[in-house]
């Protein structure tokens, strides 16, 4: 093979792999995220108001999110949104208490931290308060960010 053969088909190589390369990080590759879900691309969770928390006290632990019903309306004062992650051993919290008005970390995971609906600890072992998260509503739609 001569030299400029040689440098040619080099060329053409490396053509071949960057284009490639760029392909497979284009959009519809399989890094795509997909559609943008209501709310947008930083939803944590999305819920449809008009058949999700319709009751005070009605909760969803999703996604690393409990969102709980905290009053009446479709205002985002209406509710309260936090990591459900516990921040003793980061279980997932279990439940809430609507009794109590306590979120629960529970057997056999949890070690029975309770948290308020800001997030404050009530009681340990946890010490930190769990991370509340943004709410939106926008008719029926309540996005947690
Ligand atoms: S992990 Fe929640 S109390 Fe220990």
């Amino acid at each position: 093979m001569e030299r400029r053969d040689f440098v040619s088909n080099i060329g053409l190589t490396l053509a071949l792999v960057c284009t490639a390369g760029l392909a497979a990080c284009s959009k519809g590759g399989s890094n795509d995220p997909g559609p943008t879900p209501p709310g947008g691309g930083n939803a944590k969770l999305t819920l449809n108001l008009g058949s999700d928390l319709t009751n005070v006290g009605d909760f969803r632990i999703s996604n690393g999110v409990i969102i709980i019903r905290t009053g009446s309306g479709n205002t985002a004062s209406a509710f309260t949104a936090l990591s459900s992650t516990c921040t003793h051993q980061g279980c997932t919290v279990a439940t809430f208490n609507n009794t109590s008005k306590l979120i629960e970390c529970n057997a056999p995971c949890g070690h029975g931290s309770r948290y308020t609906t800001t997030g404050a600890v009530n009681t340990g072992p946890a010490t930190a308060a769990l991370t509340a998260y943004t709410i939106k509503v926008d008719g029926n739609v309540l996005t947690v960010s």
